[in-house]
């Protein structure tokens, strides 16, 4: 099958490929985000000044998570750290402000960390869409920003991260999500489905087309979690697996068996306008290597908007659009994760 040719059958095509509206949700985040942004500014935090910042959640509550973090750490100066686990650490304290993101409200380690932080009387609050998270909240007073319900978790996005800026805003952060929001509405004109030759369709076009593992490779900090979540689109939507890597670190030690493999791969680097030159250098560097070994011919993407959050969101965008053209490109519906639901009703 054809991607070009499915999709140049329109809208019925479409929803018999995707029948549940994944490429429908992810090309509404800009819609959304600004509305989230508002709902998070508004908000009463616990303690105006914390000395740090914890973001609990796991899978697509989690990455917002490491987008603020990694958006913020050179340019706020209170720390934010995120923890995908049920235990707290150690350090969390009375001046740490916790923030519980899960946008069922049900996932059992938020769940987990969220009893401990009320046991140990650290400041919390929490995103969610309901859930026991939110009751819970609700009996102690807790401050619950609600998200709108009936998303996926990773489809959620703009909900959940633009809810959570609107928040760190709230505290002093350094955020203005304008030019973020506009861009975000230019690409999903320009990713739009009857736009075949988009560089969304093409890059699915060219994962597909190897049968590698493909390598999404992000640069400390600006890129990393980006990169993040384009390898859990492309497990979730997509159903592929992806390695998953960070410049400089890969230069260190995945560099040795990408070349070793001797496996042809898709090497997919996602770079900021603003990265060093050091790591620019050392990115040329090693692409060069993985040519000349014949592992990849890679594919570079800068994103070049003038504002931070809008060159992070650029990227987003490409890395959802592209899981879901993937997604049909393999003729398979983006929406399901059937074994994330099992296991969760396992461990219910
Ligand atoms: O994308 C998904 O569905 C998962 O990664 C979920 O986000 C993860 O299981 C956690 O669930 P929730 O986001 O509802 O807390």
């Amino acid at each position: 099958m054809s991607l070009s040719s499915s999709l140049a059958l329109g809208a019925r095509e479409l929803s018999r490929l995707d029948p549940q509206d994944m490429l429908g949700c992810v090309r509404r985040m800009p819609e959304v985000a600004s509305l989230a942004f508002e709902r998070g500014t508004a908000w009463q935090p616990p303690v105006p000044s914390p000395r740090q910042i914890l973001i609990c959640g796991m899978g697509g509550s989690a990455i917002s998570g490491d987008l603020a973090r990694t958006l913020l750490q050179g340019r706020w100066s209170v720390p934010i750290s995120v923890a995908r686990q049920p235990q707290l650490p150690a350090w969390a304290d009375d001046r740490t402000l916790c923030l519980f993101l899960s946008y069922s409200g049900n996932t059992a380690e938020t769940l987990a960390a969220f009893g401990e932080a009320t046991a140990r009387g650290i400041p919390t609050a929490a995103i969610a869409s309901g859930g026991q998270l939110a009751d819970r909240c609700g009996q102690r007073a807790i401050p619950v920003l609600p998200v709108e319900s009936g998303w996926q978790p990773r489809a959620a996005l703009g909900h959940l991260y633009f809810t959570l800026l609107g928040m760190l805003a709230a505290l002093g952060a350094p955020v203005e999500p304008a030019a973020a929001i506009s861009r975000l509405a230019e690409l999903a004109v320009e990713y739009a489905p009857d736009r075949a030759d988009s560089d969304a369709i093409n890059l699915a076009r060219r994962l597909h087309a190897l049968p590698a593992a493909p390598l999404i490779a992000g640069v400390s900090p600006s890129t990393e979690a980006v990169a993040l979540r384009w390898k859990g689109q492309l497990n979730e939507n997509a159903k592929t697996t992806a390695l998953f890597g960070v410049f400089p670190e890969l230069t260190h030690n995945e560099i040795v068996n990408l070349v070793a493999s001797g496996e042809e791969r898709a090497v997919v680097v996602l770079r900021d306008a603003e990265d060093p030159p050091l790591l620019v250098r050392q990115i040329g560097q090693t692409l060069g290597l993985l040519r000349e070994e014949r592992v990849s011919d890679p594919v570079e993407i800068v994103a070049s908007a003038s504002d931070p959050l809008a060159r992070q969101m650029e990227l987003v965008s490409l890395g959802d659009h592209v899981s879901v053209y993937l997604a049909l490109l393999k003729g398979l519906d983006p929406t399901p994760v059937a074994p994330i639901v099992a296991l969760k009703a396992r461990m219910a």
